[in-house]
């Protein structure tokens, strides 16, 4: 029996506030409540077939993302604002999931971003669409998904160049997600993403106090908000810490103290993630917060080991439980019947693409131990996945061929 859940007996959870009756501690009784059945169901299953870990439900997501890009290939005329989000959703879970794309389809998505892209530079949300930062990192995203030269042609680099100006504010370095919208640390990170996978030329001077304005939205608590003085937040610290890695400023920020409050975002009870303190359980922060983890151990390990206790904990042990983190994962968000996945169990939990994508990019770092797969994947090899790049969220390799690519 390998459930951690069980080694910690249920409900150790010891929160001094927890018997007094607010809708915070009825939502989180609730939740843990679903949890539990959750887990006890597997536990019959187990008992019965014989099932030591909880499975992957791999064909059933396959089905369920394929029909989902056969439906988005047939209206992508439709008015919707997020295409791009979309088709970067989907792309990055099948890749994932180790499914090949075929020619059409990668032609289909080709046409399709470029079509998105603005004559002055940057993705919007359709064709014809104001150029935003979000849509326009997806949009990166999936085409250097692709690993295929018309995807790497699609984007205008100088545009984008051109385009990132525009939304920078010079005064302290920040950016807006659009024109003449208000700075967000959203914007930063996706900026410094699409800046780097296309190795676009000027950064030092594209980011000039970036970092700085960065540093800035790392709260009291330790993770970041989305601009200076808001609550820290796991996407807003990902995408804070990220930005700080990307533009090579990491030291600026204080790194002691988003480790201390991300490992904390794990739920004692759940194994899942929470975004927030004193919020619930959420399978998407698997990947917000759980990349924020390998991301501080990388820098971790470059640092010179002075003494072995020290060479201990930056070598070889997680920061966190990465089997427990799996089985929130695997037992919790999957959709039995539709595929997909969700946030966390309820009665008529919907699964998304959004969720899909970041459950099984969450997955594939809870994975991934840096070394021998074997130990770290709960329920072994028929439940790995590949691997992704923590800074960027798509396949390493696929980061790695984009720049050398635009670099050359
Ligand atoms: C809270 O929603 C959600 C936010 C405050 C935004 C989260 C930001 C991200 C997920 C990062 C996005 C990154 C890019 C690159 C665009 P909620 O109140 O419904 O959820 P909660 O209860 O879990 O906080
Ligand atoms: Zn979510």
């Amino acid at each position: 029996m390998s459930l951690r859940i069980n080694q910690k007996g249920f409900f150790t959870n010891a929160n001094r506030t927890r018997n007094v009756d607010t809708t915070t501690n009825r939502q989180q009784r609730e939740c843990e409540e679903a949890v539990e059945n959750n887990f006890q169901r597997f536990l019959h299953q187990q008992a019965s077939v014989g099932l030591k870990d909880p499975p992957l439900l791999r064909d059933k997501h396959l089905t369920y993302l394929l029909k989902g890009l056969i439906h988005l290939s047939s209206s992508f005329e439709s008015l919707d604002a997020s295409r791009p989000w979309l088709v970067y959703w989907i792309t990055q879970s099948l890749y994932l999931l180790n499914e090949t794309l075929s020619n059409d389809f990668i032609d289909d998505i080709c046409n399709f971003l470029h079509r998105c892209q603005h004559p002055d530079g940057g993705f919007g949300g359709g064709p014809g669409q104001v150029a935003h930062l979000a849509p326009t990192y997806a949009a990166v995203n999936a085409l250097c998904l692709l690993r295929n030269k018309k995807a790497y042609k699609v984007i205008n680099r100088e545009k984008l160049s051109a385009w990132l100006k525009t939304i920078r504010d010079p005064s302290n370095g920040s950016f807006s997600l659009h024109v003449d919208g208000e700075s967000d640390i959203r914007a930063t990170y996706c900026a410094a993403s699409v800046a780097t996978l296309c190795q676009l030329e000027d950064l030092p001077d594209l980011f000039e106090n970036t970092a700085e304005w960065v540093s800035n939205c790392q709260t009291y608590e330790g993770g970041f908000g989305a601009c200076p003085g808001a609550e820290a937040h796991g996407g807003y610290s990902f995408c804070g810490y990220a930005t700080l890695l990307l533009l090579d400023r990491e030291s600026i920020c204080d790194r002691d103290s988003l480790l201390r409050w991300a490992v904390n975002r794990q739920m004692a009870f759940e194994g899942g993630f929470q975004g927030r303190t004193n919020k619930l359980v959420d399978g998407c922060y698997s990947f917000w917060v759980g990349a924020i983890l390998p991301l501080i151990q990388a820098v971790q390990r470059k640092k010179p080991v002075r003494d072995s206790q020290d060479k201990n904990i930056t070598n070889h042990q997680p920061l966190f439980d990465t089997i427990a983190a799996q089985e929130y994962v695997l037992l919790c968000c999957q959709g039995e019947k539709t595929g997909g996945f969700t946030d966390r169990p309820k009665t008529e939990a919907r699964t998304d693409f959004y969720h899909t994508c970041y459950c099984l990019s969450g997955l594939s770092l809870f994975q991934d131990d840096g070394q021998d797969q074997t130990t770290a994947v709960c329920g072994g090899d028929s439940n790995a996945l590949r691997n992704t790049h923590p800074l960027f969220n798509i396949g390493p390799e696929c980061a790695r061929e984009a720049m050398d690519h635009y670099s050359k």
